[in-house]
């Protein structure tokens, strides 16, 4: 190990830029402090540069642009240095061809070092007495060209690594890329607006001029895409499928025979990483980096979005929109490096700084884990060609906001809850989803199967008791339904309580409610049905006709199951505060019983159930532009005896990839996507629950077997 020391006292205080120039030249050293001689000398490849060309090329750029020309006298530290350090500068003369940075074993490493020393004290003295503009700016380009031969060290280094054996870490304590959530889509309105830097502070030349532009409606990620998507872009074939890949894209892909990231390898557990702590195994939940232009082209494609233009990623920057600016990966943008409207590079040699690479490589915005820190800032462009893929670079989606009149259902409750459920790592859906008019069909159709007892066992006790019930029932009572659907267990009670003068059924389905208050009017000429639309669950008021009567509540058919304990206590609770004080409220629960009747009842031999479990993949489908392949899951029920609950699921039959909304989604083979619990009770265990949310159990009737359950309860 090389021990390194600039040897440099403090600067005095109040010199602002000699302090910048110090610490800045410090950094870079202790960047080099885990590295062997031998690390520092060999070039991996073309694109990358031995750590002792870096460092030795940093401060040739102070020597030939500050020293050589703002100090009397200066005595370059060796004249043939000028030839192998100078990178790209065709002003400035000859140079050691790039692919040939590792061919220098000479100068040793001590003397760069002291080249390094030597420009060092030089840089001291000139900055000894105030400088004018020009100087103080070349200097500031100079420090940020330093920052960002940093970055480019680390990533030369990792390249360098990955190719040993041995898979070095560079730094065991390297920090790691924070896992999270999958990204979600943020909407910015379009206009003019404009980009580029402003102020006094320092930026390349290429960030400026400001300029307006127009920027249509969009929507940008407000996260990077994680490994565990592209995973997913991977098993779906995205890196075997022509049809997703621009043309340039393809033939790199087939020449350089990639089949996942940079510095990904396959072992025997599943996909591994090198990275600056050595080989990891594949996080799925952190940013996908080491990815090209063309990969990041091809899963934008493959995601039904696009990458962001450098404008609109500036604008979601500045608004707040992103998460992830700067402190993971630099993102790839769609836009083409190009001169801003008005850019002219300068005129002396720094000029060669930007302007001339503005050809065939593509712009990344926001910065990176292993940039500089305050080295970038939102107009920053960073840039390189369309097939590199050693930067740390990721990507982030961006899509077309769709067009005013355009039926958005991507952006409805149910959108959002199915891309949550699917995110999630353990997959699931909410039952209240089963029921569109294929669903509800497919219910009814399961209360006639011969394993599906509860409707049958409840209509029978509701039969036996309907007068008890009805003795609990004041005169001019208001009966208040959750979830009324057909309204057909209601009869049972109307018939048997006509004190009833008022019906109230709460359901989603217009058209359910419609039809019921029809034929309840019809059979009930004095009773006054006011039917009112809402989600049951969390229906939070009653038609103005409730006034001046006493509410009951009723809610049959063992729905409360289908809740968890929390929902089903917060239900109970605002059913509380709907109904009133006087209220009685009639609760119907499914008992605890064998497990083989239990699980017939949600398996049944004809497939009813098994037929409304796969509905909601079609409603998906239909509603959310899914390409669920409804057959590559099977249904499955199971009888949870801890959490007492019959649990439904679809299980993916092979590996597969499921888009959603503009998602993707991967499922393993045998994964299980979980739709729905019904939980059973004891007598004791569901009066604790309607105590927990302020009801008292004043009665309750059990079925004969297979036992269902009615409660009173009182307010
Ligand atoms: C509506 N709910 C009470 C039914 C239940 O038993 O949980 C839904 C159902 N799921 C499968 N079969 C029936």
């Amino acid at each position: 190990m090389i021990s390194t020391s600039s040897e440099l006292r403090d600067a005095p205080a109040g010199n602002v830029l000699l302090k910048r120039y110090l610490s800045t030249r410090s950094r870079t050293e202790s960047l080099i402090a885990p590295l062997s001689p031998e690390d520092m000398v060999v070039q991996s490849m073309p694109d990358a540069s031995p750590a002792k060309w870096h460092i030795a090329h940093t401060s040739w750029f102070f020597e030939t642009f500050l020293l050589r020309e703002n100090l009397a006298d200066y005595r370059p530290f060796d004249p043939a240095f000028a030839y192998l350090f100078n990178s790209y500068y065709e002003a400035v003369g000859p140079r050691q061809p790039r692919p040939q940075r590792g061919l220098m074993t000479r100068p040793a490493m001590s003397q760069v070092l002291d080249y390094r020393k030597h420009v060092d004290e030089h840089m001291r003295t000139l900055l000894q007495s105030p400088v004018n503009k020009v100087t103080s700016d070349l200097i500031e380009l100079g420090l940020s060209h330093e920052e960002q031969h940093q970055e480019l060290l680390l990533m030369d280094i990792l390249h360098l690594f990955s190719l040993s054996s041995l898979k070095p870490a560079y730094d065991p304590r390297w920090a790691k890329h924070l896992s999270g959530r999958r990204g979600q889509f943020k909407p910015l309105k379009g206009g003019l607006t404009e980009i580029g830097h402003k102020g006094k502070r320092f930026a390349f030349d290429n960030e400026g001029p400001r300029h307006t532009t127009f920027l249509q409606s969009f929507e940008i990620s407000d996260r990077l895409v994680t490994n565990g998507e592209w995973l997913a872009f991977m098993a779906d074939g995205g890196y075997s499928k022509a049809g997703l890949w621009l043309s340039d894209g393809w033939a790199t892909v087939q020449a350089n025979d990639w089949h996942a990231p940079g510095y990904w390898q396959h072992a025997e557990n599943g996909w591994q990483q090198m990275t600056l702590r050595g080989l990891e195994a594949i996080d799925p939940a952190a940013p996908v980096i080491n990815i090209s232009y063309y990969e990041a082209a091809a899963f934008a494609h493959w995601a039904d979005a696009r990458l962001p233009t450098e404008a609109e990623w500036e604008a979601a920057a500045v608004a707040g929109l992103l998460e992830q600016v700067d402190d993971v990966a630099w993102q790839w943008t769609q836009s083409a490096y190009n001169a801003y409207p008005g850019f002219r590079p300068a005129d002396s040699a720094v000029g060669e700084y930007n302007g001339k690479f503005m050809i065939n490589v593509m712009v990344l915005r926001g910065g990176a884990s292993i940039t500089a820190p305050g080295h970038s800032r939102t107009t920053y462009r960073n840039f390189f060609g369309p097939d590199k893929r050693w930067m740390f670079s990721g990507l982030r989606l961006a899509r077309d906001t769709r067009q005013p009149g355009m039926v958005n259902s991507h952006d409805s409750e149910f959108a959002r809850d199915v891309v949550s459920g699917l995110s999630a790592p353990v997959k699931s859906l909410s039952p209240k989803y089963f029921y569109d008019a294929a669903g509800s069909e497919l219910f009814e159709a399961i209360c006639k199967t011969a394993e599906y007892y509860p409707t049958r066992a409840e209509t029978g006790l509701l039969t036996q008791v309907a007068e008890h019930i009805a003795a609990l029932i004041p005169e001019h009572a208001a009966l208040v339904e959750f979830g009324s659907g057909a309204s057909d267990k209601t009869r049972l009670l109307l018939d048997a309580a006509p004190q009833i003068a008022l019906y109230v059924p709460i359901d989603i389905s217009a058209n359910a409610l419609k039809k019921a208050a029809a034929l309840l009017k019809k059979r009930y000429p004095t009773l006054n049905v006011a039917p009112q639309i809402d989600d049951f669950s969390r229906a939070m008021q009653l038609p103005a006709d409730v006034a001046g009567h006493t509410c009951v509540g009723f809610f049959p058919g063992s729905t409360i199951g289908n809740f968890t304990h929390a929902q089903a206590t917060k239900f109970l609770r605002s059913a509380h505060a709907l109904l009133g004080d006087q209220a009685h409220f009639i609760v119907g629960v499914d008992l605890i019983k064998d497990a083989d009747i239990l699980v017939a009842a949600y398996d049944d031999a004809e497939g009813v159930t098994g037929r409304f479990n796969k509905n909601l993949l079609t409603r998906i489908n239909r509603e959310l532009d899914g390409n669920f392949k409804v057959e590559a899951f099977e249904h499955l029920a199971v009888w949870n005896e801890t959490e007492a609950r019959m649990e439904m699921h679809l299980v993916s039959q092979t590996e597969q990839v499921v888009k959603v909304a503009g998602n993707t989604f991967h499922f393993a083979a045998g994964e299980r996507l979980h739709t729905e619990n019904s939980h059973k009770f004891t007598v004791e265990s569901f009066t604790e629950l309607a105590a927990s949310a302020g009801w008292a159990v004043s009665d309750y009737w059990v079925s004969e077997k297979p036992q269902v359950a009615l409660f009173s309860l009182k307010a």
